[in-house]
């Protein structure tokens, strides 16, 4: 079985992050919150209701929960950008005019200009196509933004751009968002709360502070802690009453009284 004896809430508006070692069911548990698998037994629960009570809902529910997987990009289709965003809105039965609307929006929220509308997609670089696929799924206007690794196999600077552009896309539209990531840093700078993922189950739970804590078990199955909780954690070790920092930004917050705050800009 790949998943066994979850019992996991998404708060509404939150950003939760999903993390763990790779086969440790994360992308299985993220097809199950909007039906795309359905478990052997257990429930989904969204707005109170299961979501395979009704089959014809379920199509609905995929539109309220905006489901992005790995690699989105290899799924583009269409001749042309703006076709490739207004997929899904199409498919809602939105009119054109709304439609147009939200491809337009999208496009923006991506940080991405007008003139690529009429492009093909496969003239896009990688992480341009990544940014169509993404705002295809954003012009759904999903109730729930679920992210698999959105910015997996992008170089530093790619990675930064596209998860700035899902923090203040999430600021704009107050949207809960889920994602799944590798890197600590990503996790500790946008998730109000974390779920460790080990062998198909959910191994621990909390708030980074509280998940960062417990750096050597995360290191037992596989994961780490950010690398500058690392430092922190070893200060402690080392008799610093310090606590536990899992962001530059607070560990700056920190040792700038201690170092003469003037000279440092935080
Ligand atoms: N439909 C399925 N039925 C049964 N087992 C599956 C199914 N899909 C995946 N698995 C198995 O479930 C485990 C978890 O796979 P999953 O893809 O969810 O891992 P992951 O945490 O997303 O890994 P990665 O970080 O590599 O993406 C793997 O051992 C996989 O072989
Ligand atoms: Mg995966």
């Amino acid at each position: 079985m790949a998943l066994d004896d979850i019992n996991l809430t998404i708060r509404a508006g939150e950003t939760l992050a999903i993390i763990g070692h790779t086969g440790s069911g994360k992308s299985t548990l993220i097809t199950h919150l909007n039906g795309l698998l359905k478990a052997q037994s257990g429930t989904v629960i969204f707005e109170g209701k299961d979501i395979w009570a009704d089959k014809k809902e379920l199509k609905n529910i995929r539109f309220k929960i905006g489901l992005c997987f790995q690699y989105p990009e290899y799924q583009l289709f269409e001749e042309t950008v703006y076709k490739d965003i207004a997929f899904g809105p199409k498919n809602m039965g939105l009119d054109e005019k709304e439609i147009d609307r939200r491809v337009r929006q999208s496009l923006a929220y991506m940080d991405l200009p007008e003139s690529y509308l009429e492009r093909s997609p496969f003239d896009l670089s990688g992480g341009q196509k990544r940014k169509i696929a993404l705002a295809g799924i954003l012009a759904m206007q999903p109730d729930i933004l679920v992210l698999d690794e959105p910015t997996a196999g992008l170089d530093p600077a790619a990675r930064n751009n596209l998860f700035d552009l899902i923090r203040s896309y999430k600021e704009q539209s107050g949207t809960t968002v889920v994602f799944v990531s590798h890197s600590m840093e990503d996790v500790a700078n946008l998730a109000d709360r974390i779920v460790v993922m080990n062998k198909g189950k959910i191994a621990m739970e909390g708030a980074p502070e509280e998940v960062f804590q417990h750096a050597d078990e995360l290191l037992a199955i596989g994961l780490n802690v950010p690398a500058i909780t690392k430092i922190f954690l070893g200060l402690q070790k080392n008799g610093y009453p310090f606590q536990t920092v899992y962001t530059v930004e607070d560990a700056v917050k920190i040792l700038k009284p201690l170092i003469g705050g003037d000279t440092l800009d935080a």
